[in-house]
């Protein structure tokens, strides 16, 4: 990561998840310690925090203590993390190296990697259930929102159309990225605003933002798959081209792919302007720049 990017990244919001998640304990016991340790292994293991960080800025723009989102930001990372460990599996992506360290499934085994994202996936709901305060019905609805971005119509529907390999046309590719990346992203923001009641009108705003700015996400990280460094990258670099995916690059060629890039910034940034935030909407544009400025 450049000087650049630490600069405009909310580095105290990404700290204060990084330390949240260090503390959960996942109740371990002796006979499941080796499950406990995979997936502390791979959530600890770095990572940008952006989809927790955008939640907590999400709540610092509308006006609200960032902390008291806390347990349904640290869900987005549990459910994301989950999904990188069973993206690298050998029957998805193969890849060896993740957040610059060897993948779950390299250091404890297949079988271990595919139960530390499923454990992962239930405990990132037992944070909303057990811990999230607020109103019981817009805790609902925030894990209504999360768990359509991240099933069949979600993330999983989206990782189902890669592995699927029929995506052809502009399209297709940009209906993927909605889902599998979009969706989750989408889920950061809109969570957020349904956790702390705000009003529906605000929320679609806020949601219409944020499926732009998931969108523009995966742009960007299908063409650092091409321009960045193992190092840069914490993952191997030339993943998407050595199996054959249908990526912003792939479909469009590097220039396009970054004019697209481009675009699709200046949309985000449109909607975010658009919206009259009660609190200091700061963090979510530095997110939001961040997002596309690590690609520079
Ligand atoms: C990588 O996500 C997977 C995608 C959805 C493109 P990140 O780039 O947020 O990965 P970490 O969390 O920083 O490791
Ligand atoms: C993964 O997309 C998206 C999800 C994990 C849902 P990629 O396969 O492009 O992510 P990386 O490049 O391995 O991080
Ligand atoms: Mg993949
Ligand atoms: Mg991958
Ligand atoms: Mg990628």
């Amino acid at each position: 990561m450049t000087e650049l990017d630490q600069a405009i990244f909310p580095d105290t919001k990404r700290s204060a998840v990084d330390a949240y998640l260090a503390a959960i304990d996942f109740e371990v016991e002796p006979p499941i310690a080796g499950v406990v340790e995979a997936m502390r292994y791979s959530l600890l293991a770095g990572g940008k925090r952006v989809r927790p960080v955008l939640a907590l800025s999400t709540a610092a723009a509308l006006g609200h203590d960032p902390e008291a989102l806390m347990p349904y930001a640290a869900a987005l990372e549990l459910v994301h993390t989950y999904s990188l460990i069973h993206d690298d599996l050998p029957a998805m992506d193969d890849d060896d190296l993740r957040r610059g360290k060897p993948t779950c499934h390299v250091v404890y085994g297949e079988n271990v990697a595919i139960l530390a994202g499923d454990a992962l996936f239930a405990e990132a709901l037992r944070l909303v259930t057990a811990r999230q305060q607020g109103d019981p019905a817009d805790i609902l609805a925030a894990l209504d929102e999360l768990l359509h971005a991240t099933g069949a119509a979600g993330m999983v529907g989206g990782q189902y159309i890669d592995i699927a390999g029929e995506v052809r046309t502009a399209e297709q590719l940009t209906h993927m990225h909605r889902l599998k990346t979009g969706r989750l992203i989408g889920a950061s923001v809109k969570g957020a605003a349904l956790t702390l009641g705000a009003p529906r009108e605000t929320v679609d705003r806020l949601a219409e933002f944020a499926a732009e700015l998931g969108v523009l996400f995966q742009i960007i990280d299908d063409i650092l798959d091409v321009t960045g460094s193992d190092a840069d990258l914490g993952k191997p670099s030339g993943s998407d081209e050595r199996h054959g995916k249908a990526t912003y690059v792939s479909v469009f060629g590097l220039e396009r792919a970054r004019a697209l890039a481009d675009e699709k910034h200046d949309r985000v940034r449109e909607l975010l302007a658009s919206i009259d935030f009660r609190g200091d909407a700061g963090d979510l544009r530095s997110v939001s720049e961040y997002i596309y400025s690590r690609d520079r």
